[in-house]
């Protein structure tokens, strides 16, 4: 039985990939912000809800990250992998307590923030690993220049870089780490809570033509639930075809750059 920590596996794609763990026999600890769902999320395990528990934690701030991983540390010792799902689009200039716009801290930083204060609770597993789910974003170049500030924010400008440092984080763990395996899940385009924060005529837009376009929440889960569990992957991954866990693209990134991303991102957290 493996224990399993799947950030923002309170909603949509993690809590699918969720229940898929505890249906095969795993143990899981949730994390997202809203109680409610958290409680609901809990009661879809049927019969397997005490292999379940979730915790309501607010990762897009520096001290809120600590106090999730404090928690975590607080009930728990070993895992065998943590997933992050966190997500938000949020397209609009807006800031964090820190300084920082919540589509960086959440959808990036908050992943390698969180697992660098956990890292000592996956050491003791045989092949520790670290799933990290963002948009369809293909490993290679972007600028770095605005991070971590990433001010005015342009999302048409600034998500690639944002959502990039997933494989940056993912190329490092693996080089850094004896064991570890990590790669990027592309979650592809489902019917989730994702559009929450975006403008009316996203969502009217979604809706209209999300019914001809819209992947199901199994199929978006499918490489995550394989990442997580399956051995035969070795490299640095990324999946980019959802649902098809065959089709990895090793992540490939500029070494120089990664160990920059990586420099900025232990200078803003201390982590
Ligand atoms: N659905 C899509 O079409 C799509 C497309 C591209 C990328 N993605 C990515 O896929 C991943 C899964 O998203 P989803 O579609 O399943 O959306 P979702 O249902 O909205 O799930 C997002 C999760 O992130 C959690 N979260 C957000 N902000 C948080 C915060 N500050 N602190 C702690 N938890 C926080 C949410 O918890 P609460 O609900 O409690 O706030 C929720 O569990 C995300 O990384 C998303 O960016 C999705």
């Amino acid at each position: 039985m493996k224990t399993i920590l799947v950030s923002g596996g309170n909603s949509g794609v993690g809590l699918r990939a969720a229940q898929e763990f505890v249906a095969r026999g795993h143990r899981v600890v949730l994390l997202g912000r809203n109680r409610a769902k958290g409680e609901a999320a809990l009661a879809s395990m049927g019969s397997g809800k005490d292999r379940a528990s979730f915790l309501s934690v607010d990762v897009s701030t520096h001290d809120g990250v600590r106090d999730a991983a404090n928690r975590v540390l607080a009930e728990h010792d070993r895992f065998d992998a943590i997933v992050h799902t966190t997500g938000v689009l949020m397209m609009k200039e807006m800031r964090t307590s820190d300084g920082l716009h919540p589509f960086f801290t959440v959808n990036y930083l908050s992943r390698y923030h969180l697992t660098q204060l956990l890292l000592p609770t996956l050491r003791g597993a045989e092949r520790p690993r670290v799933v990290m789910m963002t948009a369809a974003v293909p490993p290679g170049e972007a600028d770095y220049t605005p991070f971590p500030e990433f001010k005015p924010f342009s999302f048409g400008k600034m998500r690639e870089a944002i959502q990039l440092g997933n494989h940056h984080y993912a190329a490092h763990l693996t080089r850094t780490e004896p064991n570890f395996v990590a790669g990027v899940v592309n979650a592809g385009a489902v019917k989730t809570d994702i559009m929450r924060e975006t403008p009316w005529f996203m969502k009217v837009g979604s809706k209209v033509v999300g019914p001809f376009i819209f992947d199901s929440v199994e199929k978006s889960a499918h490489n995550v639930v394989e990442a997580s569990l399956r051995d035969d992957w070795l490299l640095p991954t990324y999946w980019g075809k959802v649902g098809n866990f065959d089709k990895q693209t090793p992540i490939v990134l500029d070494e120089l750059t990664t160990r920059d991303v990586m420099d900025r991102s232990r200078e803003i957290t201390g982590a």
